[in-house]
């Protein structure tokens, strides 16, 4: 399913500390001699980065389906373009956000029917499912007042209702199945880090038969 490589993704609510992480676990892959591929979403090419634009600009809000479509169009140039050559390489990617973000934010969060979403989700990964996802729990109250605490201008969905996000932080922790890990969001991010680690290289070992470090 993701080749030879190994793809991670790193999923939750607002603030819950996925860049943090994202940034401590693609210098400790470097560390035990890994090249990853890293990369966010919306995001990382550059039809995905004219996307996110549109996307998060509060000033020019576009409507629910428009914001469906303007998500998996970004996902679907940044598989293309990178997350699957960086798989048929070997190489291990690791994606801050994928579609379980699609599935938490436009089906959990703005009300739009899983008929539609599901299927266009598949396509826009093309049938890409991640080998790991690691899901940062932390309510929205707490990840905003991170947000705030760490100066981030909010973007267009930050500023969404705390019913929309109450709703979105619900779904994520409903989340099971295969490679898919719950992290206590409220972990210091050396903790954080340590946890995230340890279930990659679990995850590596069942794949490659080995463990690195
Ligand atoms: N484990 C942690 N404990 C406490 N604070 C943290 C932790 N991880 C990150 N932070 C702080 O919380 C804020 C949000 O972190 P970060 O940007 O990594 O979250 P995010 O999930 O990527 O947010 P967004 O959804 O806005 O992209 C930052 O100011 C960061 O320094
Ligand atoms: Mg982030």
């Amino acid at each position: 399913m993701t080749g030879a490589g190994l793809f991670v993704v790193l999923e939750g609510p607002e603030g819950s500390g996925k860049s943090t992480l994202a940034t401590a676990l693609a210098e400790r892959m470097r560390q035990a001699g890994m090249d990853p591929v890293v990369v966010r979403e919306p995001g990382g090419t550059r039809a995905a980065e004219l996307a996110r634009n549109a996307l998060l600009d509060p000033d020019h809000p576009v409507g629910p389906v428009s914001e469906l479509f303007f998500y998996l169009a970004a996902r679907a140039d940044l598989v293309q373009t990178l997350i699957l050559p960086g798989l048929a390489a070997g190489r291990v990617v690791l994606s801050d956000r994928f579609t379980l973000s699609t599935e938490a934010y436009q089906m959990a969060g703005r009300g739009l029917p899983p008929e539609v979403v599901l299927p266009a989700n598949r396509a826009a990964a093309a049938g890409l499912v991640p080998n790991l996802t690691l899901i940062l729990d932390l309510s929205p109250e707490a990840g905003q007042a991170r947000q705030l605490a760490g100066g981030k201008r909010l973007d267009r969905l930050d500023r969404e209702s705390g019913e929309f996000h109450r709703r979105v932080a619900d779904y994520y922790l409903a989340v099971r199945g295969d490679g898919v890990r719950h992290l206590d969001g409220q972990l210091s991010p050396d903790r954080l880090l340590q946890v995230a680690w340890s279930e990659i290289l679990r995850m590596a070992a069942d794949r490659f038969g080995a463990v690195t470090s």
